[in-house]
């Protein structure tokens, strides 16, 4: 059957529901199309990741000889959530809840802050779960909608503005996905105050955390009780594979109601996650130093290659290894055409828009997970591939 609106009267796309129930969930075109689901043989210059590139085993120091397999602390390992707390002021292991990836935070805390009865507000583009999570608990949504003429910038006032009497959760994401760009501290104490004073709570989705450009901005909820910050391994350290991710408050009532999901999910980590977590973070400088070496070496050819680039545009990303470059306006190219031969014939792959519910002459480029070689090539493709698709 098919059915429009079902869950949300936001969708516009229509959604193939299962005939007998209608189904809760939504695959993403994100995750339906991802490299992992294509198969990683078949692109030779992925330019479609959002992260650095993925570590092997043998390249880290770990060692799990001492290691019990046993049903691990329900909130996470002690001394991991320790070493993730020391970063923050003001933060305590306490204020830290383990979870499968960042993913696995923000489920819980949609799930357990919303319901259909709520309103969120929400930023897009946006990683596909901030958006979909919601839409799949059928709650009010408003989307605050960035633009490229606005430098991709969030305007504060229309988040005021889109405050209702049932707003639960306003939904940031900084860095941002997939533009790349950072909120200024004083945006984010903008909307912790306005959290605050409209008993709502911020859902800060701070997992480029660490690939901002400059010195990053105060944990959100470092800043105020009623934010909540969301962050993981996976997109600075390669290590996406052993999902560990975790959300951050203050609020210890707050934090009970979120272990209370997460139990319910899976009751805890996987200690063997854990523990790979903590030894790699240790020594995570180490490992760190020689990842910024080759982004800084790939963003540096991406913008010397874009700047004056005779079809594309872009914001020039603050943070994370991602950015959204668009095809100029005047432009006439066979959009559906540019990516077919991108990948079939060259290829290489990029984020097209609809994974963010854009236009597809917008698209995410990753410059953090290729090699140098394969990155450079990537790039070449693409003007190979725009070459192959202008109509005249
Ligand atoms: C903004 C953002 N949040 C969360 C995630 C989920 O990451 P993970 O679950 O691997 O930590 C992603 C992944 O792309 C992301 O881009």
């Amino acid at each position: 059957m098919l059915c429009y609106k079902l869950m949300s009267q936001w969708r516009k796309t229509p959604v193939l529901l299962n005939p007998i129930t209608a189904m809760k969930y939504t695959r993403m075109p994100i995750e339906v199309e991802s490299p992992e689901s294509l198969g990683y043989n078949t692109i030779e210059c992925n330019l479609a990741e959002s992260s650095v590139r993925d570590v092997q085993f043998k390249d880290i120091d770990i060692n799990l000889d001492e290691l019990v397999i046993c049903y691990g602390d329900h909130l996470g390992k002690p001394e991991l959530r320790e070493l993730l707390a020391a970063e923050f002021t003001g933060i305590t292991a306490a204020d830290v809840l383990l979870t499968a990836g960042a993913a696995g935070a923000l489920f819980i805390i949609q799930t357990a802050l919303l319901t259909a009865a709520d309103h969120l507000i929400v930023v897009r583009p946006n990683y596909a779960t901030n958006i979909e999570t919601p839409r799949a608990i059928g709650c009010e949504i408003s989307f605050i909608d960035l633009r490229f003429e606005d430098s991709y910038a969030l305007n504060i006032d229309a988040v005021n503005a889109a405050i209702q009497p049932n707003t639960k959760l306003i939904s940031i994401t900084t860095p941002h996905n997939p533009t790349g760009t950072v909120l200024s501290e004083t945006t984010l104490r903008q909307l912790c105050t306005l959290a605050e004073d409209n008993n709502c709570y911020l859902l800060a989705d701070e997992t480029y955390r660490n690939l901002a450009f400059a010195a990053p901005t105060p944990l959100a909820a470092s800043i105020s009780n009623r934010a909540i910050s969301v962050s993981s391994v996976s997109k600075a350290y390669g290590i996406p594979g052993i999902r560990i991710g975790w959300l951050i408050t203050k609020d210890a009532v707050l934090q009970n109601l979120f272990l209370a999901g997460k139990e319910q999910i899976h009751i805890c980590n996987s200690v063997v996650d854990e523990e790979i977590c903590y030894q790699y973070l240790q020594k995570k400088e180490a490992y760190f130093k020689a990842v910024q070496k080759e982004v800084a070496y790939c963003f540096t050819t991406l913008e010397s290659w874009i700047e004056n680039h005779a079809y594309l545009q872009w914001v020039k990303p603050s943070g994370g290894v991602v950015c959204f470059p668009k095809f100029k306006d005047e432009v006439n190219v066979d959009i559906e055409k540019f990516y077919k031969t991108l990948l079939e014939k060259y290829k290489t792959y990029v984020g097209p828009g609809h994974w963010f519910e854009q236009n597809k002459r917008s698209f995410r480029l990753g410059f953090g997970w290729e090699t140098r070689e394969a990155f450079v090539k990537g790039l070449h493709n693409i003007d190979k591939a725009i070459g192959e698709s202008l109509k005249s």
